[in-house]
């Protein structure tokens, strides 16, 4: 067992995980796993091999063979995969959409497991983004925490990103989207998205980052001082 410590940080798209996480790790020096991050990966890289997202056993194999690497330079982490950087290739919606499909198939979580897992063999400590860090990737986990936020909130805040990065957003759309994904997320037979029984929730609707990040922080500093007595 590794002497790894954990915080995962579990919840829906648009919640602000994606911030949290990043922040955590800076304040902590700890590593980073985005997971959602391997499964756009998985998504994209099948969409170019023109396989269908229905089709578990190609996904399987694709999802086994991933050539993929996080890169760490000034400006972020960059996405590598086969030695093309797709950091921003997988932000679309599109490729949100089609990873929530291939995540919904046993085979394909199976498949990417380990390699979740991997991140914690050199950090002393993991911050990890996902649907399932707390309930099934990292169930020992010291920290889990669940992040939510209205599906309004949610779509406000996507429309937002959108436009200020000069794309057609239409509220409504994007609403109805979000519905659909997290439909299929919290609906599926395997990992689906729910908090752990231990994990707190904090619902980020109606605080601002920093508000979020400073409970965040007080929780986990908690959890700290309990384990060093
Ligand atoms: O967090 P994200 O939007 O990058 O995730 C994209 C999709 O991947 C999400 O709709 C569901 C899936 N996912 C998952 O099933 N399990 C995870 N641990 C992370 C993401």
């Amino acid at each position: 067992m590794s002497n790894c410590f954990i915080i995962a940080v579990d919840g829906p798209g648009g919640a602000g995980k994606g911030e949290l996480t990043k922040r955590l790790a800076t304040h902590y020096g700890f590593s980073l796993l985005d997971s959602g991050a391997i499964y756009r990966v998985l998504a994209y890289a099948a969409r170019k091999a023109g396989l269908a997202l229905f089709d578990e056993d190609s996904l399987e194999q694709q999802a086994l063979v991933l050539n993929l690497r996080f890169a760490t330079a000034d400006d972020g982490v960059h996405v590598i995969l086969n030695n093309e950087d797709i950091t921003s290739a997988i932000r679309t919606e599109q490729v949100g959409a089609d990873a929530s499909k291939v995540a919904a198939l046993p085979k394909v979580r199976a498949a990417l497991l380990q390699r979740q897992r991997d991140f914690c063999n050199l950090a002393k400590g993991l911050v990890a983004d996902g649907r399932d860090m707390g309930t099934v990737v990292f169930p020992q986990a010291q920290v889990k925490i669940f992040l939510d936020a209205s599906c309004e909130v949610r779509a406000q805040r996507r429309v937002l990103q959108l436009q200020q990065a000069g794309k057609d957003a239409d509220y409504e759309t994007v609403l109805q989207e979000i519905k659909e994904r997290d439909e299929r997320d919290r609906n599926r037979p395997v990992a689906p998205l729910v908090a752990s029984k231990d994990a707190i929730k904090i619902d980020s609707s109606n605080i601002n980052i920093e508000e979020m990040v400073a409970v965040a922080i007080k929780y986990i500093d908690s959890i700290l001082a309990k384990l060093k007595d």
